[in-house]
């Protein structure tokens, strides 16, 4: 494992959450989201589990403020639930779930954490999605009022803040792979929702400009397309596959413009009048983050478009099935910075592993997550050495969460959740981790 002497001075660590994941949503008022009422769904979830409890981090979060500080992190990503703030979506707050954002802020500065907010990390809330959620171009206005909200009362304590967590997996993955809640598999509503969390991301970042909130940024995740072979077949499909998954929103949001590819696939599914949002999607960010996993091995197949399908490869693979590839994080990093975000500082958002760790005798080895950190470091060097202007790393995940669609057994945490007793262990990665940080 790498010394933080590595890495430049005021190179910043850090580990990152989402709302959802980790809080336990059925305390303190929070309205209904999309992912409830997804979860209850049969089918959509491993085991139709929920966030109703999660790690139970609404009245635990001391406890991991502790551990995130013991761990020598610098900084903390954590993101907001927006039916937390505002039950209904809009209209009405919800005092207590201001107050917990606004004492867990203070919790950070308090133990010298500095707090990287997300707005928006998937938990749309149920009355907005009864409204078309991410189909309706009113979800632009609904997403920037509920940042005023949320931004009033904790922007003079937050150190950065993201808009809204990868646009793909909100867009692509939920309205046309339909993985994700809503769950729907169209692609007009896709088409719709890819527009949408774009003009959604630059309404809010001018409401927020327009309130005297810096240090806005786009987060964005990025998987490597590899074609399945060298067919001039296969190596289309994965550049149809890099231009929906990888370019369209840094094309948005740097060029001012999406990939022709998919203008071409996708413009009869457009919302009209999309040319003209570009100056709005377009609004200058801070800086950029990049949250990176893994490969996919596109091979082109007959059938309507994108016309393809990802094979398994060759290399080792993570607990989800995801190959470990971490030249495709210095490919990433490279690229965003030549190609897009120039000097803008870059901060690797997300990066880990999963792993079906098990406490035994109090500890848990896991080592190949430890492996897997150290060489994606060794990615990070590489391209900071290359001039690249990366300036932090937050690892996914602080603790072991729910996974989304994939519930609780898929384990991402530096540190380990019993999920019948809720209690923390600190995996040896987590420790390898603090020394690390330490020296
Ligand atoms: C990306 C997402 O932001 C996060 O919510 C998820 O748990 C991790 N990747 C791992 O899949």
């Amino acid at each position: 494992m790498y010394k933080r002497s590595d890495f430049p001075d005021g190179f910043l660590f850090g580990a990152s959450t989402a709302a959802y994941q980790i809080e336990g949503h059925s305390f303190g008022g929070a309205g209904r989201t999309h992912w409830d009422d997804f979860a209850a769904t049969p089918g959509n979830v491993v085991r139709a589990e929920d966030g109703a409890v999660a790690c139970d981090h609404y009245h635990r979060w001391e406890e991991d403020l502790d551990l995130i500080r013991d761990g020598g992190f610098d900084a903390y990503r954590f993101s907001a639930s927006w039916a937390r703030v505002l039950p209904e979506g809009r209209g009405a707050v919800n005092a207590e779930g201001l107050d917990f954002y606004d004492k867990l802020v203070d919790g950070m500065l308090e133990r010298g954490i500095k707090p990287m907010l997300t707005l928006y990390h998937w938990e749309l809330p149920s009355a907005l999605a009864d409204l078309g959620g991410w189909r309706n171009r009113d979800v632009a206005s609904w997403f920037a009022d509920y940042a005023e909200v949320l931004m009033g009362r904790l922007g003079d304590r937050i150190w950065k803040t993201a808009t809204i967590n990868e646009l793909w997996c909100v867009s692509f993955l939920s309205h046309f792979l339909g993985i994700h809640a809503p769950g729907v598999r169209d692609i007009r509503a896709a088409a719709r929702a890819m527009h949408h969390v774009m003009l959604a991301h630059g309404t809010a970042t001018q409401a927020l400009r327009a309130m005297g909130v810096g240090d806005i940024g786009a987060v964005c995740n990025f998987t490597y397309a590899q074609p399945a072979s060298g067919s001039p077949e296969d190596i289309e499909a994965a550049a149809t596959f890099d231009d929906y998954y990888n370019n369209f929103f840094m094309s948005g949001f740097f060029h001012k413009k999406y990939p022709e590819r998919i203008v071409t696939a996708m413009k009869d599914h457009l919302p009209a009048g999309w040319q003209d949002d570009f100056d709005v999607i377009g609004t200058p960010v801070d800086w950029l983050g990049v949250n990176y996993y893994t490969r996919e091995i596109i091979k082109a197949v007959d059938g309507p478009w994108p016309a393809h399908t990802s094979i398994e490869g060759p290399l080792p693979k993570t607990q989800m099935g995801w190959e470990i590839y971490p030249e495709g994080l210095l490919h990433f990093l490279r690229r965003c910075h030549t190609d897009y975000s120039g000097d803008l500082p870059l901060y690797v958002t997300e990066n880990g592993i999963a792993n079906p760790d098990l406490v035994i005798d109090g500890k848990v080895d896991d080592v190949v997550r430890i492996d897997y950190l150290a060489r994606h470091f060794d990615a990070a060097k590489q391209a900071i050495a290359e001039g690249v202007p990366l300036k932090g790393y937050f690892v996914w995940s602080l603790m072991d969460n729910y996974e989304w669609a994939l519930g609780y057994e898929k384990r991402f945490g530096l540190i380990h959740v019993d999920f019948d007793t809720l209690q923390r262990t600190p995996k040896a990665s987590y420790l390898a981790l603090q020394a690390a940080l330490a020296s």
